[in-house]
């Protein structure tokens, strides 16, 4: 039986898997190997000697699920709809000055403003700067841990309405959802306590995409939600990725939030192809 070789990243999560490179493929064998390590330690790095291809980054993803084709149908890269490109370059292929998707830069997690929420990201660094332009995660089964019996107590009954067109046009408005793409995602509501359905591990299910409380006045909802998602951050239960080109690194939506953060967008290069798979419906 194969047996996935991890160093750990930081003490509550993140592990570098050290003895499989993803441009080789990952046989049914290992890939049990894998799956368990990604529900232990959350976040998985891979790093590879050669450029893992398109189709290999797709291949693995679809082993952990099916993978969502994205709304925000600019963002396919050339000939996979499954992947999601951000990029800094303009079409000659120099550095734009232009963020790609300033949503990112906010504590988030994948596709929680879907019925089904994300299950796993899978991000790949074609180009990254030297400087900037990290990937940070946090743990939210540890934040769970963290709050006060009072706040668990009333979490246990609330629900958070996520909206994309509300996340997207807060951090992004400059180029809004069409019609059609709003019409695509209506908003939709969790429970902020989630159990997860593999682990049963309790976590704090928020985020970015979260716009308003179910059942409570708008303004209140929001004030809740800001605050609820400042608490939730903590500076020991974060694992701060510096990419290098070539690495893929692949998460637990359900149990960490993520987020980008800037970089010089008018002179370095950063290029990244990313796939979600879908999981379930909170509960
Ligand atoms: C994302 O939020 O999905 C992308 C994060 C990044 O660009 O580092």
């Amino acid at each position: 039986m194969f047996s996935v070789e991890t160093r750990k990243l930081s003490e509550n999560l993140g592990a570098e898997i050290v003895n499989i490179d993803l441009a080789d493929g990952v046989s049914d064998d290992a890939f049990d190997a894998v799956y368990a390590a990604f529900l232990q330690h959350q976040v998985l790095v891979f790093r590879s000697t050669r450029e893992v291809e398109p189709r290999h980054q797709v291949e693995f993803a679809k082993k952990f699920g099916e993978v969502q084709i994205h709304v925000m149908n600019q963002y396919h890269a050339s000939g996979y709809p499954e992947l999601y490109t951000l990029t800094n370059l303009d079409e000659s292929g120099n550095p734009s000055g232009k963020h790609p998707d300033k949503g990112t830069l906010a504590w988030h997690t994948d596709g929680s403003w879907m019925k089904r929420t994300g299950l796993a990201t899978f991000m790949y660094a074609v180009e990254v700067p030297t400087q900037g332009g990290e990937t940070h995660f946090a743990d939210m089964h540890g934040a769970w841990d963290r709050l006060d019996d009072a706040t668990r107590t009333e979490l246990t009954s609330l629900k958070a309405i996520h909206n994309l067109d509300f996340s997207r046009n807060r951090r992004h408005g400059e180029e809004p959802m069409t019609d059609e793409q709003r019409a695509a995602v209506p908003p939709v509501a969790h429970p902020i306590m989630r159990t997860h359905p593999e682990t049963s591990r309790v976590s704090v299910f928020l985020g970015d995409h979260a716009e308003s409380i179910q059942g409570m006045p708008y303004e209140d909802g929001r004030a809740y939600i800001d605050d609820l998602n400042r608490r939730i951050i903590h500076e020991d239960l974060i694992y701060r990725h510096r990419w290098s080109d070539r690495e893929l690194v692949v998460w637990d939506n359900r149990s960490v939030l993520h987020m980008a953060t800037p970089y010089d967008t008018a002179n370095a290069r950063r290029v990244i192809r990313r796939c979600t798979v879908l999981g379930d419906s909170p509960r």
